[in-house]
């Protein structure tokens, strides 16, 4: 098995900056969407996408009015291009900052998860898993999409199963939806499961 690259800000910088992101999808994804649309009229809920990249999530949410929309990524590069695209959006809510290091307060409402997890190391997945409870509040949501298959190419992207990832929920959250995605981006077919977590009212220590 290939060494794991060293996954910090100047790695994720540089793929930016070189053009090698191969994880873009160019505009926010069927099941984001949909998800989006279903929730109704924009209210005061705050919403974390954490690994934002370019954050075509925040922005659709951003310009369908929803004003608590906060994104965290690493790489400078990616918020810049946000805030190129969508120059309204409240710079105070593009956190450049390290996912593990954001604090849980205010708590969030919702969490959104689109190839981010896939991006981190494994090892980390456990981790995942505690940081996002721990910024949620009690009955808070982490949803999308996690990819169900392996990949050929030493990652990231990480593949994994969907046996593999609820032992990481399990401990923090009440499964709504843990399932099949049935409106991925065509390569992204029967690769991905779509889920719904709601956070338990109490933590594990
Ligand atoms: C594979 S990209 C996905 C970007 C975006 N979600 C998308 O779908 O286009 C992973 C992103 O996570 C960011 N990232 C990696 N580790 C991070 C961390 N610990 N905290 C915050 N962002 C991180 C990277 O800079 C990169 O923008």
């Amino acid at each position: 098995m290939q060494p794991v690259p060293a996954l910090d800000t100047a790695y994720w910088q540089q793929r930016y900056e070189i053009g090698q992101t191969g994880w873009d999808a160019g505009g926010i994804t069927p099941p984001l969407r949909e998800y989006f649309n279903q929730l109704g009229l924009p209210d005061s809920r705050r919403i974390l996408i954490p690994g934002a990249g370019r954050g075509y999530e925040a922005e659709y949410l951003h310009r369908a009015g929803w004003p608590g929309v906060f994104v965290a990524d690493l790489a400078p590069a990616a918020l810049e291009d946000l805030q190129a695209r969508v120059p309204d959006f409240p710079a105070v809510q593009l956190l450049l900052a390290d996912f593990f290091a954001l604090e849980p307060a205010p708590l969030f409402d919702l969490i959104v998860e689109q190839t981010f997890f896939c991006a981190l190391n494994p090892g980390l997945r456990p981790a995942y898993a505690r940081q996002c409870a721990r910024l949620l509040r009690p009955g808070g949501t982490l949803m999308g999409l996690l990819f169900d298959t392996e990949f050929a190419q030493a990652g990231p992207p990480f593949g994994g199963s969907r046996e593999e990832y609820r032992t990481y929920f399990e401990p923090y959250f009440d499964f709504g939806h843990f399932a099949a995605a049935i409106n991925s981006l065509p390569p992204r077919q029967g690769r991905e499961l779509f889920i719904c977590l709601k956070r338990k009212a109490t933590l594990p220590e």
